[in-house]
C-alpha cells in the first residue's frame, strides 16, 4: 500500500534558502566568520544527516571546528537506540553549560532521535536552560530558519513535528573524498518490539530512484570509491513508491553507471531480503561482496515476540543461498542478548546459530528497555548479571570466530580499496572492511588494487600489492 510522505516543496526549500542568506547577512553586519561543531552520536545514518546540517551551516558561512569550546553554534545530533547512549548525551550535554558560560551567544541546537521522544523534549524543557533549540530530525531542513531565529530573539524553540518528510537539493559536506553515505529511504515500519526507532525517524519513505541516481553520479564523478547505500531496511525500498522499482532494481541501475566505485548497503531485514537481491549482488563486481543481516536471536519464540518476522530456519536458507551464489561473501550481523523473558535454554539457540553460521564480525548489544516500546512493558525475570554471563559467552565464542576468519585470508588474493597512509605503509579495506597493510606508491591512495595477503595481526591484515 502507498503510504503518503509529505515532500519538501521547492518553494518551501527556497524560503531556507534565504533564510541561509539571512544568517550569512546577520554575521557579516557583526564582522564574525562564525565557528559549528556538531556532535554525532548513533549511526551511520545520522552521520548522514550531520553531513547535511554541516553543509547548510558551510552555505551560511560558517568554518566547521572540531570541538564545542568557542562555537557559535553546537549542534548535538542524538540516538536514542539504548539507554547507554542517551546517558552519554545527557552528560555531555551538561557540561556545555560551562562551555557556553565561557562564550556568550554560543547557540545550543539539540536534535536526532531522542529530539523525537517527547519525554526527551519535556526534560530539556525544564532541565536544560542552556538548550537554545531542540528539532526533531524530521525538522532539520528548517535549520536556516531556526537559526535566524535563533540569533535575531532570545526565545527557545521546540519544533518536533512527528510526520517525515523528504527533502531534497540540501547541500552536503562529507567528510571524506573517497568513501560516501547516501541515505536512499527513510524510517521504518517494522516495529521490532524492543526498538524505539519507527517513534522517532517515521514510517518508511523512499527517495525518488532517479534522484538517488543522480546523487550516486555526482559522487562518482567527484571521485567518491566507496558509496554506502542507508535505509533501516534498505530491502523494502521502494515498496511505498509504486513505481516497480525494488532495492534490487535500485542497486543494478547504480551498479550500472560509469567508473571505478563500489557500493555497499545497510542495513538488511531479513523478512524482505529476497534471492533477487543476492543474484544481483552476484552479478556486479561493484557491489561488495558484503551484507549486514541482522538476526537478533536463534531462538524461534523469541524471534517471534521480537516481531522479526522470520524463523531461524528461514534465516539460514538465506544465508545458504547468499553463500551459494557468493561463495566469499562477508557476512556481519546484529544480536540481543537478554530479550525480556528469553531463558538460558533459549540463548543457547543464539549461540548455536552464531557456531553454524560463521560471522565475519558481530555487534552484540544487551537488551536496553525503551520507554513506549511494547518490550519494555514485558515481564523479566532475569538479572543483570545473568544477562552479563551470557554475553560474555557470545563475546568469547564470536572472538574466536573472526579470529579463525582472520587467519583464513592469509594466502588469499582481494581487491581492496587503497584509502590512506599510515606511517610508512598504506591502508586499503577489502569488501567487508578489513584493515590492509601495503608496501606502495602513496599515489595509489584512491585506487583499487589487487592484494594477495600475507600475514595477519588481531585487528588488520598485510598484504603486497599485484603486479598488474
Ligand atoms: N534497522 C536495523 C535492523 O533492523 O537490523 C538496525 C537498527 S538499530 C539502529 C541497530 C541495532 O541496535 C539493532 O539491530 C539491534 O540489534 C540493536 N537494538 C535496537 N534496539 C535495541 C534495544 N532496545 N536494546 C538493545 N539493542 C537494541
Ligand atoms: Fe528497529 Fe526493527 Fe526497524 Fe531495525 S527493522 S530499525 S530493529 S524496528
Ligand atoms: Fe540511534 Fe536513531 Fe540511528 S536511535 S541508531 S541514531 S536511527
Amino acid at each position: 500500500m502507498a503510504v503518503s510522505t509529505e515532500i519538501i516543496s521547492p518553494e518551501a526549500l527556497a524560503q531556507q534558502g534565504e533564510y541561509m542568506d539571512r544568517v550569512r547577512a546577520w554575521w557579516a553586519s557583526q564582522g564574525v566568520t562564525p565557528r559549528a561543531y556538531i556532535d554525532t552520536y548513533g549511526c551511520q545514518q545520522n552521520e548522514a544527516d550531520s553531513e547535511r546540517m554541516l553543509g547548510m551551516l558551510l552555505e551560511m558561512g560558517y568554518q566547521a571546528q572540531e570541538e564545542p569550546e568557542g562555537a557559535d553554534i553546537i549542534i548535538i545530533n542524538t540516538c536514542a537506540v539504548r539507554e547507554h547512549a542517551e546517558q552519554r548525551v545527557f552528560g555531555n550535554l551538561g557540561a556545555l553549560t560551562h562551555t557556553k558560560r565561557r562564550h556568550g551567544g554560543q547557540k545550543i541546537f539539540f536534535t536526532g532521535c531522542m529530539a523525537g521522544q517527547q519525554i526527551v523534549v519535556d526534560r530539556i524543557r525544564k532541565s536544560y536552560p542552556h538548550v537554545d533549540c531542540v528539532l526533531s530530525s524530521h525538522a532539520q531542513w528548517q535549520l536556516p530558519e531556526l537559526l535566524y531565529h535563533s540569533l535575531t530573539g532570545s526565545k527557545r524553540q521546540f519544533v518536533t513535528p512527528d510526520k517525515g518528510n523528504i527533502a531534497e537539493g540540501l547541500p552536503v559536506a562529507r567528510k571524506g573524498q573517497l568513501k560516501g553515505w547516501v541515505s536512499i529511504m527513510y524510517g521504518c515500519n517494522n516495529f521490532c518490539t524492543y526498538c524505539i526507532v519507527p517513534y522517532v525517524r517515521g514510517r518508511e519513505r523512499s527517495r525518488q530512484p532517479e534522484d538517488i541516481v543522480r546523487e550516486v553520479r555526482e559522487m562518482i564523478d567527484s571521485g567518491f570509491k566507496d558509496i554506502t547505500l542507508l535505509g533501516q531496511n534498505v530491502n523494502s525500498y521502494g515498496k511505498d513508491l509504486g513505481l516497480g522499482v525494488d532495492f534490487a532494481d535500485l542497486l543494478r541501475m547504480l551498479s550500472e553507471l560509469p567508473g571505478d566505485f563500489v557500493l555497499r548497503f545497510m542495513t538488511s531485514h531479513p523478512k524482505d531480503a529476497s534471492k533477487k537481491l543476492f543474484d544481483t549482488m552476484a552479478s556486479s563486481p561493484k557491489i561488495a561482496k558484503h551484507i549486514h543481516l541482522p538476526f537478533q536471536a536463534g531462538n524461534d519464540r523469541v524471534l517471534k515476540a521480537m516481531n522479526r518476522s522470520y524463523t531461524s530456519g528461514q534465516y539460514l536458507e538465506l544465508v545458504r543461498y547468499a553463500r551459494e551464489k557468493m561463495p566469499d561473501l562477508v557476512l556481519t550481523s546484529d544480536v540481543i542478548v537478554g530479550f525480556p523473558g528469553e531463558t538460558d535454554e533459549e540463548f543457547e539457540d543464539t549461540l548455536k546459530l552464531v557456531e553454524q553460521v560463521r560471522y565475519d564480525a558481530l555487534f552484540t548489544f544487551i537488551f536496553s528497555p525503551r520507554t513506549g516500546t511494547p518490550a519494555a512493558k514485558m515481564d523479566d525475570p532475569f538479572t543483570k548479571a545473568q544477562k552479563q554471563a551470557r554475553f560474555d559467552r557470545l563475546l568469547e565464542t564470536q572472538n574466536r570466530i573472526s579470529q579463525e576468519k582472520h587467519s583464513a585470508y592469509v594466502g588469499k588474493t582481494l581487491r581492496v580499496l587503497v584509502d590512506g597512509q599510515d606511517g610508512e605503509f598504506l591502508t586499503a579495506r577489502t569488501d567487508g572492511g578489513r584493515l590492509v597493510r601495503l608496501e606502495g606508491d602513496p599515489a595509489l591512495v584512491g585506487t583499487f588494487q589487487n592484494v594477495t595477503i600475507t600475514g595477519n595481526t588481531t585487528w588488520s591484515l598485510t598484504g603486497s600489492i599485484e603486479e598488474a
